[in-house]
């Protein structure tokens, strides 16, 4: 072949949008080496760094011969397998096999173990709209076809049964993957609102694969485990939110039995296994809980912070936000577009966020969202430049 005719040309199925949030963190980068100071509201991820327990067994294991750092088991060292399990234990008050827990890299990781080890291509997964990009994405990358159910304030962003078994009418949903709390909205499914959906779910046929990554950041009300509802869920969690160890790339997935061993196969293919510093680091995270509620205490004074002061900037199409740490208001009062929005409140403000059409391609124009995962003195600043902004626009 010619250089006219190469070979190695991008298949159609790579042809996935990009995470638009990485272009805001990209113009937000630009203008901080320009000299100017901008406060991250974009970035999903805590300020605070692992906690000293994770640190220190990291630092331990470095200093030895190194010997100990080869590949693990592709299902995760087995003493932090059966640290997760016990994890339910406390939080959850139910006992979880170690051996149905499976260490990933990352919860993204997880997604596509469980959507390979579950999906056929062709196979159609409801989602909610908005919700975490790569959901769909990555579904679609996988060929399979996400199914995108449009959800709004009136249930406070949560999918229903009755929607649920709409879509499913239509055409069959093979999956359903649900999350609580939720990006981008931050809102929560109660305990009988989860239930009912994964009961619906299940009775129809469509398995559950439930995205608890934002688990242990609850404010309003404890989440609720869909592996609580039902055995036959698959569960997906991570050490990058509550844990603060986004960069150490270490989730996991609680799986029905006989979906164990095709994950375990799939995963000895497509990674060998996560990396050993990591997974040691990760074990003793769970000693860090000290640390971890301290950095959880101050998203919820954060939280309030935005609560009571975003409306008094006139921002005050929100809802309360029980979990995780976004906040995702309706800015259409001020603008058609929220991308414009929001680059002009980074520009001209040097508040950086998230435009809505990230989470959901339909109506994410009227939206953009917050993460509060900083300090609190930025989220004080952050609502002086928002206010003294918006009037500026009146
Ligand atoms: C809802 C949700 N799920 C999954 C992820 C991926 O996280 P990780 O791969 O770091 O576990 C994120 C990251 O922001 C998220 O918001």
């Amino acid at each position: 072949m010619t250089s006219d005719h190469p070979l190695c040309q991008p298949s159609a199925r790579s042809d996935v949008p990009p995470f638009m949030v990485m272009d805001v963190m990209t113009a937000a980068a630009r203008l901080e080496q320009a000299g100017r100071h901008v406060i991250h509201m974009e970035v999903g991820q805590p300020e605070a760094p692992a906690p000293a327990t994770a640190l220190a067994a990291a630092r331990a294991a470095l200093g030895g011969s190194g010997a100990a750092l080869g590949y693990t088991e592709s299902l995760g060292i087995p003493s932090l397998r059966r640290r997760i399990a016990r994890h339910y234990e406390e939080t959850y008050g139910f006992a979880v096999d170690p051996a149905t827990v499976l260490v990933t890299t990352g919860s993204s990781g997880a997604f596509v173990l469980a959507f390979l080890a579950l999906l056929e291509p062709g196979d159609r997964v409801a989602l909610t709209a908005p919700a975490y990009p790569p959901y769909r994405h990555i579904l679609t990358a996988l060929g399979c076809e996400p199914v995108l159910i449009r959800t709004g304030p009136e249930t406070r962003w949560a999918l229903t049964p009755e929607a649920l078994l709409a879509a499913h009418r239509e055409t069959p949903l093979k999956a359903v993957l649900i999350a609580s709390p939720a990006n981008p909205t931050g809102t929560m499914m109660t305990e009988e609102a989860l239930t009912r959906l994964v009961r619906t779910a299940e009775d129809a046929g469509i398995a559950v694969i439930s995205d608890e990554i934002y688990h242990g950041l609850d404010y309003a009300f404890p989440a609720t485990t869909a592996r609580a509802v039902s055995g036959d869920t698959v569960v997906i969690n991570s050490f990058s939110k509550y844990f603060c160890m986004t960069g150490w790339r270490v989730g996991w997935i609680v799986a029905p039995e006989r979906l164990v061993r095709p994950m375990e196969r799939l995963h000895q293919n497509l990674a060998i296994s996560v990396p050993t510093l990591s997974q040691i680091a990760a074990e003793a995270a769970f000693e860090g809980r000290a640390e971890l509620e301290a950095v959880k205490a101050g998203y919820a004074r954060n939280r309030d912070i935005l609560m009571k002061g975003l409306p008094a900037c006139g921002l005050d199409r929100f809802l309360p936000v029980d979990g995780a740490f976004y906040l995702y208001a309706d800015v259409s009062g001020f603008t058609p577009d929220s991308h414009a929005f929001a680059r002009a409140l980074l520009e001209e403000a040097g508040v950086a966020v998230t435009p809505g059409l990230d989470f959901d391609p339909v109506a994410g124009h009227r939206f953009v969202r917050f993460s509060y995962a900083r300090a609190e003195a930025d989220m004080v600043m952050a609502v002086d430049r928002i206010g003294r902004w918006l009037k500026g626009l009146g």
